[in-house]
């Protein structure tokens, strides 16, 4: 989405014009709280999601709601922490929520080796389902690593012919390609 807006695109639904700060999550630490802040304060290390209707977290300091505020992890890097929030929440919610995933459950993840789909795969494995992802052979290793069960390259197989192969409890979590669509 970054580099879609920063292009130019979205600008229907953005809301905003430009010159713009990017950015919707980020990592830090905290240097500051609102006067209701309860659950933080100055110096905790955190990872979080700004305004959903503001951006900015591309900058030194940026503003986030507590409600979208969590600690960070402290076995991940800033880096990794400020990539986590907004594809991992989608990942989940789609997996979790709408498809009511449990374990045994047949999951198609289309997207498996990107931004969305690569933490879905990791979810999904921690749910204990049984995991079909699809992307590229050149990621099929990576995919794999994280928990898919079985591979489908969409360059050389029509992956919605494995629908036929899931069962009735099949949850597809679709992770669309961004770049290439
Ligand atoms: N990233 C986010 O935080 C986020 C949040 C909400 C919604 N979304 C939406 O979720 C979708 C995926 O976003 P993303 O960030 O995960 O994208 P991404 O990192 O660019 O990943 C795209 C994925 O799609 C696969 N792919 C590319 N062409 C394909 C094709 N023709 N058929 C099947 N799979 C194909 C790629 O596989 P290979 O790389 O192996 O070729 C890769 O796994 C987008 O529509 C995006 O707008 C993203």
């Amino acid at each position: 989405m970054d580099w879609m807006i920063r292009d130019g695109m979205l600008r229907s639904m953005l809301g905003e014009t430009f010159p713009l700060v990017l950015g919707r999550e980020c990592a830090g630490e905290i240097v500051e709280t609102g006067t209701n802040v309860k659950l933080f304060r100055k110096g905790d290390l955190v990872v979080a999601i700004t305004d959903i209707h503001k951006m900015g977290s591309f900058a030194e300091y940026a503003v986030a709601p507590e409600q979208t505020t969590y600690p960070k992890p402290i076995n991940i890097s800033f880096e990794e922490a400020a990539a986590i929030p907004i594809a991992g929440l989608t990942a989940l919610r789609g997996l979790r929520d709408a498809g009511e995933i449990s374990s045994g459950k047949k999951v198609l993840i289309i997207g498996a080796s990107g931004g969305v789909g690569h933490l879905g795969v990791q979810i999904a494995r921690i749910f204990s389902a049984n995991i079909t992802a699809v992307c590229k052979s050149s990621n099929a290793d990576f995919v794999k690593s994280l928990g898919a069960d079985a591979v489908i390259d969409y360059t050389k197989e029509d992956f919605t012919k494995a629908r036929s192969a899931m069962t009735s409890s099949l949850t597809l979590f679709r992770s669309a390609p961004s770049r290439n669509a």
